[in-house]
């Protein structure tokens, strides 16, 4: 993971790299640092969030007018102070700043310990750079050449960033398996592992495709390679993003603002796709492979963290919809246990980043077994998304918090047009049903605007369980994956365990567990599976379980159940996760506020996890 920012041109580099970083902490706010060079290359880092290393660099020498800075997320040594990036080599001629994992660091470090070098860090990447240093020496190379011929013989991923102190002109950049992209403004370049840092000064970007590395001077010039040496055309693409969109604009988290985009987000990502009236839907993607969809043998979901739970719903929509068998796959498992995947198999990759390392390695796996690959993802441009043979962008605009809400509900939404074309492509909906369905997804966002009004009393749910110490989370059918997906967001925020469960499955284990301090979340608004989750209700009731349940609006048989009722705007069954997941979020987030936790960067945790 981490977030890698670098400056070259007039400007002064120190305050771009730290507002660039501040954007990035989604990416890992462990620890943080900067190299500035300006004659001496000073280096400034310290654990903890970005704001310590401003802190700690008042009064200190910053001006500079080059100069790189990560944030970082650990995996190699504990986050501390030493650990941070960025690395000097032992000459203390070059500073490196590295996303990503070296795999075979240790073998490379044993190498160059014998060869006199010495380590003050745990990190991988103090090995990479005098990998680099010691190739410099060796082969008496410009650091062009020693960046591409070190990297040839790593193995592992990165987006890396070297300067050296030396040649204040210059800084090569690299990339393999961790995004990276460049800005390019007037006589001054920006490198970051998104645009994010960018905005602001150009929105003249070219995206680093993966094996490739990018030299770029101070005279404005600048061209990329490929690692094997070979000189790349480049396109210059135009970035959409505009500040506002990463900004919190007038909410106290990114998360609460996410949570309350969804009503736009839906609208935006079925505009232009589908007429309710007259009963079509155009997915761009999938109109073109429309054959090879409808004829699919098996879609087959890979992903990670919310966006399995939304291939979850997708599975319930492309079954019970269009009728094809449908398997839904962590990409992590998926990737290494030899799956069967024959090319008539569709496997569709959703991921908000598009940058999930597991979920990239699925696609290319199953590429490479000549599979289809279609990819729904939400950030323009990702690996993911350039990955993929077709695809559709969620455009849910960019999810700051590290729990994912907005892009969730965005991913349901292209799922559902997705199972509702290839329905219709299929003939196993009538054209009545379609455009029943269809008028209602243009109703979900009214009707998330009326759930997003529970906020208040929401609020006092929170306030009487914000110490319970576990949750449970019961749903069926399309709620199950929404019962899933509230115990995450609870965890991850709040740190409270929580566990979603089919509501049925209850009684084979977690029965056991529900007493007077467990507070039972019921999603039972689906009217196929009402009477069954009220005898779970009940169940629960008959242990003394407190029971939170979300409800239709109007239901009367629950709230004589139940401890608390949430009433939502009663949908179509298969539209009900857009709706049902919407109070859950809200009670994670304010659960998570009044433990005092920060909601937008919880611990451990990032945004983008690009490593496996
Ligand atoms: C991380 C994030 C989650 C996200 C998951 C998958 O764990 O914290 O919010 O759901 O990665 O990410 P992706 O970008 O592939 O959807």
């Amino acid at each position: 993971m981490c977030g890698i920012v670098a400056y070259i041109g007039p400007k002064e580099a120190y305050p771009i790299l730290v507002k660039g970083l501040k954007r990035l902490e989604y990416r890992g706010y462990d620890s943080a640092g900067v190299a500035v060079l300006n004659g001496a290359l000073h280096v400034y880092k310290k654990a903890g969030k970005v704001s310590e290393l401003e802190n700690y660099t008042i009064g200190k020498d910053v001006s500079a007018t080059i100069g790189i800075g990560h944030t970082r997320w650990a995996t190699h040594g504990v986050p501390n102070d030493i650990n941070a990036h960025p690395h000097l080599s032992n000459s203390g001629n070059l500073a490196i700043i590295h996303n990503g994992i070296i795999e075979n660091y240790d073998s490379i470090k044993q190498e160059l310990i014998k060869r006199g070098y010495q380590f003050h860090s745990d990190t991988d990447t103090e090995v990479l750079v005098n990998l680099i240093e010691e190739v410099r020496k060796q082969e008496n190379a410009t650091l062009e050449d020693a960046v591409r011929i070190a990297l040839n013989e790593v193995v592992g991923a990165y987006a890396i960033v070297v300067i050296d102190r030396n040649n204040p002109n210059q800084l090569v950049a690299a990339r393999k398996g961790s995004p990276m992209v460049i800005g390019i403004g007037e006589n001054e370049f920006f490198v970051a592992s998104d645009a994010s840092p960018i905005i602001e000064y150009t929105k003249q970007v070219v995206y680093l495709d993966d094996q490739e590395y990018t030299v770029i001077n101070r005279d404005g010039s600048f061209y990329i390679k490929t690692l094997g040496n070979v000189i790349k055309s480049h396109a210059i693409q135009k970035l959409e993003m505009s500040l506002e969109m990463i900004e919190k604009g007038g909410f106290e988290h990114f998360m609460l603002k996410e949570i309350f985009e969804q009503p736009k987000v839906i609208a935006d990502a079925v505009r232009g796709r589908m007429n309710a009236q007259d009963g079509w839907i155009k997915l761009g993607g999938i109109n073109e492979y429309l054959n090879k969809f409808a004829n699919a043998k098996r879609i087959i979901f890979s992903a990670c963290g919310t966006s399995w739970h939304s291939a979850m719903i997708g599975e319930y929509l492309i079954e019970d919809l269009a009728r094809i068998p449908v398997e839904v796959e962590y990409a992590s498992e998926f990737r290494y246990r030899n799956p069967i995947i024959n090319e008539d198999d569709v496997i569709i990759a959703i991921s908000q980043s598009g940058e999930t390392a597991d979920t990239l390695a699925a696609i290319e796996m199953a590429k490479e077994r000549k599979a289809m690959i279609y990819g729904i993802c939400n950030v323009i441009g990702s690996s993911i998304a350039r990955a993929s043979h077709a695809g559709s962008y969620t455009h849910a605009g960019p999810e700051i918090g590290v729990a994912s809400t907005k892009a969730f509900t965005a991913q349901i939404t292209i799922l559902t047009l997705m199972a509702l074309q290839l329905a219709q492509a299929r003939g196993t909906i009538s054209s009545s049903k379609l455009r029943e369905i269809l008028v209602e997804l243009e109703n979900i966002p009214a009707k998330i605007e009326r759930a997003l009004k529970l906020d208040e009393q929401i609020k006092e749910i929170a306030a009487i369980y914000k110490d319970s110490s576990n949750f449970l989370y019961l749903g069926r059918g399309y709620n199950f994956p929404v019962a899933l997906e509230g115990a995450l967001k609870l965890k991850e925020i709040s740190y409270i365990h929580a566990e979603g469960y089919p509501a049925a499955e209850m009684k084979h284990g977690p029965i056991a567990l529900i007493d007077e301090n467990m507070p039972v979340v019921f999603l039972a608004t689906n009217a196929s599976a009402y009477e069954k989750i009220i005898s779970n209700i009940q169940e629960v009731k008959a242990r003394k379980g407190k029971v939170i349940a979300v409800v239709n609006e109007g239901d009367k048989h629950v709230r004589s159940l139940a401890d608390h009722v949430i009433e939502v705007p009663a949908t179509e069954e298969v539209l009900s996760p857009l709706v049902t997941i919407i109070p859950l979020q809200l009670l994670s987030y304010h659960i998570a506020i009044m433990r005092g936790c920060n909601v937008d960067q919880p611990r451990n945790l990032a945004k983008s996890v690009t490593v496996e």
